[in-house]
């Protein structure tokens, strides 16, 4: 099974925890990088109304992927402008697998992965997982048996 994890990180959390689980499950990355990074307000305003903002050239075609994992920090109890370009930009998605990790301060994953999620089954995507870690946690480097627990309900897919 060909997996791939996405995700975007601004500070660096969500993308250790990214590459923690591909190196569990075996998958490739993709790192969402926006043309330019915005100031703090833009970031949380725009994120806050669930605008989408520029990403550079990254890979989006799903034609050959078995299973998506898109990974990214809360913003405003949603997610980044960056992420949501991601999103729009999926090709190939009818009826591909996806499982969503959401990384936050401490509050808000829930709301972020709804977000993430009915944005992706509106493209044909079939929901499989979610779980959240946390800023702290990520910090400390206790995270890694959540995303041992996350990673099996990838594998079993
Ligand atoms: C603009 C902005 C908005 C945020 N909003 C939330 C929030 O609603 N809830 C929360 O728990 N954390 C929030 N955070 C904190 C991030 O989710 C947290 O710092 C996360 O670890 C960042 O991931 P990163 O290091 O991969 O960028 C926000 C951070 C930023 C920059």
């Amino acid at each position: 099974m060909k997996t791939l994890v996405a995700y975007y990180t601004w500070q660096g959390h969500t993308g250790k925890v990214a590459k923690a689980l591909a190196g569990r499950i075996g998958a490739d990355l993709v790192q969402i990088e926006p043309e330019r990074e915005s100031g703090m307000v833009m970031k949380a305003m725009s994120a806050f109304l669930g605008r989408s903002a520029p990403i550079r050239p990254c890979k989006t075609d799903l034609s050959g992927v078995d299973f998506l994992v898109l990974a990214s920090p809360v913003w405003a109890q949603k997610v980044p402008p960056y992420v949501n370009r991601y999103i729009s930009l999926l090709s190939n998605t009818s009826g591909k697998p996806f499982s969503l990790l959401a990384e936050m301060g401490g509050r808000g994953a829930e709301k972020a992965i709804a977000h993430m999620r009915k944005h992706m089954e509106a493209k044909g995507m079939r929901f499989v997982s979610s779980a959240f870690t946390l800023e702290a946690e990520v910090d400390a480097g206790s995270f890694v048996p959540k995303i041992a627990e996350f990673a099996k309900t990838i594998i079993q897919e």
